[in-house]
């Protein structure tokens, strides 16, 4: 847990919560708050299993896996290169989208070519390309009142960025899909106070309401269970991840776009996958339990 990417805190989170829960069913738990030493502190610990509750990069883009890998350590979640290919958004769509899902369009552009002109007609979204929890992410609408994107972000570490990710706005709702192996959960929607799933409006209690089940048509339900577990299989997925979607509800199923397929995603107690998981009678310490169990296989 920990690390030293921008969900830092978050990852402590998930830690917290998930290494109490291996301790209630009975694992002994050696706490580690990676720093650069993590080889040597994990040949000191000499684990049966490292369940991996890091968020962004090293730990969920293929580097720590790799490391895990080369040591012959058993680690929960995704593998090496599902992890490469599923941090990056640009990536993902390479992988998704001729497999028949449906992903916004987006172009990469130089961060400082966004002082000179838009990358695409208004409104459109900037995100970095491997960030996680909306860090840096910015909605551009036809009404901001600035003279370029960059300044109109009001937050965002943007000038850690050399490119972006520039995708079309989708209007509309906030849907996620938690996918156990094979299996779709089901689908939650988010309802930001603010009308942005940003990283406030995800970690701060209040400022988000969820819809588990999402109130929404069945066949929406049924396209976002398929997509996320099509995404789980293409990128190569282990265990638990969470695919995230954007939906027009003005243009029914043509409205329905993948985000995203996170492979490690969030174990706080506001987070998703935990509450999709009660959803369907799977208590947290349950859902913790058969990630170690698929990871024992
Ligand atoms: N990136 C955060 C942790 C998530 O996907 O839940
Ligand atoms: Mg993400």
């Amino acid at each position: 847990m920990g690390g030293w990417s921008s969900e830092r805190e978050v990852s402590l989170m998930s830690g917290a919560g998930v290494a109490t829960a291996l301790e209630s069913l009975g694992h002994k738990v050696t706490r580690i708050d990676m720093d650069r030493n993590i080889a040597a502190r994990l040949t000191e610990a000499k684990p049966d299993l490292v369940f991996n509750a890091l968020h962004g990069s090293p730990g969920e883009d293929g580097t720590v896996q790799g490391m895990m890998d080369l040591m012959g350590l058993r680690y929960t979640h995704s593998g090496l290169a599902t992890s490469v290919i599923a941090i990056d958004k640009v990536l993902t769509k390479h992988a998704l989208v001729p497999a028949g899902v449906p992903m916004p369009g987006g172009r990469i552009v130089r961060t400082e070519e966004l002082f000179e002109r838009d990358p695409l007609p208004r409104p459109y979204v900037l995100k970095p390309v491997s960030e996680g929890s909306s860090v840096g992410v910015a909605i551009v609408t036809d009404d901001s009142n600035y003279g370029n994107p960059i300044a109109q972000a009001s937050k965002g570490p943007w000038q850690e960025f050399d490119e972006l990710l520039a995708e079309p706005f989708i209007r509309g709702r906030e849907l996620t899909t938690a996918v156990l192996g094979d299996r779709a959960l089901g689908v939650t929607e988010l309802k930001p106070k603010s009308g942005f799933y940003d990283y406030d409006s995800k970690y701060t209690d209040g400022l988000t309401e969820h819809v588990c089940p999402a109130d929404i048509p069945d066949d929406i339900a049924q396209a976002c269970m398929a997509y996320a577990v099509t995404a789980h299989r293409v990128l190569g997925c282990k265990g638990a991840s969470r695919t995230d979607f954007r939906w027009d509800d003005e243009r029914g199923i043509d409205g329905l776009f993948v985000l995203e397929t996170n492979t490690q995603p969030g174990m706080t107690p506001l987070s998703l996958v935990p509450e999709q998981a009660r959803h369907v009678g799977m208590s947290y310490e349950a859902l913790v339990g058969w990630i170690v169990e698929e990871a024992m296989r």
